[in-house]
């Protein structure tokens, strides 16, 4: 693990009584922080709860540019940071600020934003280091997960936004796999997903953001799996109630 809690600011935050400070989820971390106690982690909630808000912040916190990409390197324009990103405050495990001291070759990590994630595939196809494979030949979900593969395979930083959007079911327990594996090599996963496949990811913690602020929750309690769980058994349940009695008269 490299990073232990984020906090915010009090000055800072409470300077900007505007967007993103007044989103619940942020409000929770201005006031209690929010500790990190497993090499894996998952921010789930509905859209427009602030996951991405808070990904985003903490990838300008560690020194990854929120634009998505590799540590060290800038994709897109410059950008100035967030306002949360601005204010917040990461603290280090020991392996962690030895990344963070040492020269910026040593910073690894990497930023994978759904709505980048295909164009990132594309600029960095050409760029040694990376990978190997053909990109062309492959289609987006192969790709998306040979890079994950290729890259993610050394204690690092990684923060993903959605990447279940690239990927079936079996490449969804591939992408589990994987998480899992950078757990129990030193590095660390802060995700932010829909999917009940990700967050099942053994010994992962969920963190449900939301109304309430941020809260841990355990996946079989996740309003999450609950939909889904009752979807899956019986999608008449929720579908009655958008386009009225279905099935045969
Ligand atoms: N630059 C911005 N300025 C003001 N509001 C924003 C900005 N970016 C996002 N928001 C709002 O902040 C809320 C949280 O957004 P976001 O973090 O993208 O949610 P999520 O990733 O959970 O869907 C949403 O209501 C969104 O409309
Ligand atoms: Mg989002």
């Amino acid at each position: 693990m490299l990073v232990e809690r984020a906090t915010v600011q009090a000055t800072e935050a409470g300077a900007a009584a505007s967007w993103p400070f007044t989103l619940a989820p942020v409000r929770t971390l201005t006031s209690e922080g929010l500790n990190f106690t497993k090499p894996v982690t998952f921010l789930v909630g509905e859209n427009g709860s602030g996951k991405s808000t808070i990904i985003e912040a903490i990838a300008e916190g560690f020194g990854l540019d929120a634009h998505g990409g590799r540590a060290g390197r800038k994709y897109g324009n410059d950008r100035e940071k967030t306002p949360l990103g601005e204010a917040i405050g990461l603290e280090y495990t020991r392996a962690g600020s030895r990344m963070q001291t040492g020269p910026r070759s040593k910073k690894r990590g990497f930023f994978l934003r759904a709505e980048t994630a295909f164009g990132l595939l594309n600029f960095v196809s050409g760029m040694s280091g990376y990978w190997d494979e053909n990109l062309g030949e492959m289609s987006h979900g192969e790709g998306f997960l040979t890079v994950l593969e290729t890259m993610f395979a050394e204690p690092g930083l990684y923060l993903m936004d959605e990447p279940e959007a690239a990927l079936s079911f079996t490449s969804c327990l591939r992408l589990i796999a994987l998480m899992h594996r950078l757990g129990e090599i030193g590095a660390q996963v802060i995700c932010a997903t829909h999917s009940p496949i990700l967050a099942s990811t053994p010994g992962a913690e969920i963190i449900e953001v939301g109304e309430h602020g941020m809260e841990r929750v355990a996946w079989e309690d996740l309003e999450l799996t609950a939909h889904w769980r009752r979807y899956m058994s019986d999608p008449d349940f929720y579908l009655r109630h958008l386009i009225g009695e279905t099935g045969p008269a």
